[in-house]
């Protein structure tokens, strides 16, 4: 056949590199609903739910009777099954209608009837839900803190400059997991000097993370995955009951914690049990909530690969975000893993939880250059800092980012560094030099910096563990070399522990240490005239983006 010389052009766009799949529910590539999916249903017996979604409670695997248990409001129940799922998914979008109705509602309804809501919701009604259910007034955003050489002080110059640019939330990885004390430190140690106040979290594996937690040198922990079905679970070595557990163990030692989800990945995992992606999302966001997790990282997240593959795939990922808002958690709305090719379509996706604000619109966006994002890369990078701004400008919109100049990153790039290296020092830890200190501070990424002595680092970062080094010795160290008012932050940082206000759904820290969650500062969104509106003070910063045309020097 000639090739017609359009089609051609089109083959080559990068929109032709992403992966696509038709419906194939046996396998679990449905979206928002699978032909075996169950039939909304509850029965409840004194006071026990002895039917869930047409399985009887001899038949529940652990997923159905942990959320029968711990997941439903079984006095609501009745009530609320007995409400048309058009009916709810009405109220949602009716600006008459307040989001704590709307949260007593559905806290009486199954996964099912939840999914079934969430089927009659477009895209548009999805993002007018969510501005109404996000749990914190103003919308927020986190940050990926990571690169590929792990070195401690570029993740602290790193850390810095996205704390100044206005992620409220950092996290980092490692390439090599033994680097996980010196990530911490340094995460601790930048983020404060870019912003006091940002909470910070390392990655690791379960007992290492739990410990840098205890220690003080982490704020939260969000990596607790669940899954949708007991197969899936048993795979990952865990159950709701043990993922509630190790929640406990966080929360009891004043940390903020939240668990991951999303569509996908029992797809991935090859037991989706015919199910649809959305349903099985339900029944991860059920259990979420019946463990006591004050919230939730979902929107697919490293698995975005597969909805997005899918029809309809994209308005489920937003769907399971209003999900999440709808059964009261705080939604850390994911837009991290990067999923596709081509601009128009990674911007795109990113729009529905960026219109309408989530508690945390990227779960993780990479303040670093792709290359460096040891996460696996995400949708947007260090490189889209000034797209995002204007687009936030654009709009009028608050994406949780702000514009900055180039001798404030600097400055704060340089004292993050510096402060590493008196830490470092103080603390007998591997040495920085003043050269790294200069490379970091003025690197784009890793290709840009000096290469650090692994093997010496990896003895440090065990040397920290074994003398029992503590978020106080931190403390310390910084007050010793000069930097008291770093010092002041982190030791406020610890004091959160103690106090625990920052534990609330959907707490944030300002720069004065004040919380600011779904509790103290909860959405109050009732159409026009009400809720977040991006103003004053506020307004004026978004608007200041580099680059402008100023009328006076004309
Ligand atoms: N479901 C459950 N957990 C997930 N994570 C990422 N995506 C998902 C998902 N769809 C968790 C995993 C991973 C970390 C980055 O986040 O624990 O290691
Ligand atoms: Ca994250």
């Amino acid at each position: 056949m000639q090739r017609s010389k359009r089609i051609e052009v089109l083959d080559k766009r990068p929109v032709n590199l992403d992966g696509y799949i038709s419906e194939w529910p046996e396998m679990g590539f449905a979206a928002m609903n699978s032909p075996y999916d169950p039939k909304p249903s509850v029965k409840v017996e004194n006071g026990i739910i002895t039917e869930l979604d047409g399985k009887k409670r001899e038949d529940f695997d652990f997923i159905d009777q942990f959320i029968a248990d711990y997941a439903i409001d079984t006095a609501r129940c009745e009530q609320s099954m007995a409400v048309s799922s058009l009916q709810i998914a009405r109220m949602i979008v009716d600006i008459n209608v307040s989001r704590k109705e709307i949260l007593e509602v559905v806290s009486g309804i199954t996964p099912a009837k939840m999914t079934e809501v969430m089927n009659y919701l477009n895209v548009v009604e999805l993002m007018m839900g969510m501005q109404k259910m996000r749990a914190r007034k103003m919308p927020g955003n986190q940050a990926h803190i990571t690169n590929l050489k792990d070195d401690p002080v570029q993740i602290a110059a790193d850390a810095a400059e996205a704390a100044l640019r206005g992620f409220s939330e950092e996290e980092t990885t490692m390439g090599v997991a033994r680097y996980a004390p010196l990530s911490s430190i340094a995460l601790l140690i930048g983020s404060q000097v870019g912003r006091p106040g940002v909470l910070t979290q390392c990655s690791a594996e379960e007992a290492t993370e739990l410990d840098l937690g205890i220690r003080g040198l982490t704020t939260y922990a969000e990596t607790l995955s669940v899954y949708g079905t007991e197969k899936v679970f048993i795979d990952g070595d865990d159950t709701p009951y043990s993922k509630a557990f190790l929640n406990s163990a966080y929360a009891s030692r004043g940390l903020k914690v939240r668990f991951t989800s999303g569509s996908g990945s029992e797809v991935l995992m090859g037991s989706s049990e015919k199910k649809s992606m959305l349903y099985l999302e339900c029944r991860c966001l059920y259990a979420t909530k019946g463990a006591g997790s004050q919230g939730i990282q979902n929107g697919s997240v490293s698995c975005i690969g597969v909805p997005g593959a899918v029809p309809g795939g994209i308005r489920e990922v937003m769907s399971e975000n209003l999900v999440a808002a709808l059964l009261g958690l705080e939604c850390a709305s994911s837009n991290d893993q990067s999923f596709s090719n081509s601009d128009m379509r990674r911007t795109a996706r990113t729009m529905l939880q960026f219109l309408p604000g989530t508690d945390f619109i990227f779960s993780g966006y990479a303040a670093e250059p792709n290359y460096d994002n040891m996460f696996a890369g995400s949708n947007f990078d260090a490189e889209d800092f000034d797209d995002y701004n204007v687009l936030q400008r654009d709009m009028q919109v608050d994406g949780g980012l702000r514009p900055v100049t180039e001798a404030e990153v600097l400055r704060v790039r340089s004292k993050a560094a510096k402060a590493v290296q008196a830490v470092f020092g103080q603390l007998g830890l591997t040495p920085v030099s003043d050269e790294q200190v200069e490379a970091v501070t003025y690197a784009h990424g890793s290709h840009d910096t000096l290469s650090r002595d692994v093997t010496a680092d990896l003895m440090s970062a065990e040397d920290v563990l074994k003398r029992g080094i503590t978020g106080v010795d931190i403390v310390k160290a910084l007050a010793q070399t000069g930097y008291e008012d770093v010092a002041e932050s982190v030791l406020n940082m610890l004091k959160q522990r103690v106090i625990g206000d920052y534990m609330q759904t959907a707490a944030i820290l300002d720069s004065k240490f004040n919380v600011l969650s779904g509790v103290n500062t909860a959405n109050d969104y009732m159409g026009p005239g009400t809720g977040y509106r991006v103003e004053g003070e506020r307004w004026e910063e978004i608007k200041r983006i580099p680059h402008l045309i100023d009328p006076a020097d004309i």
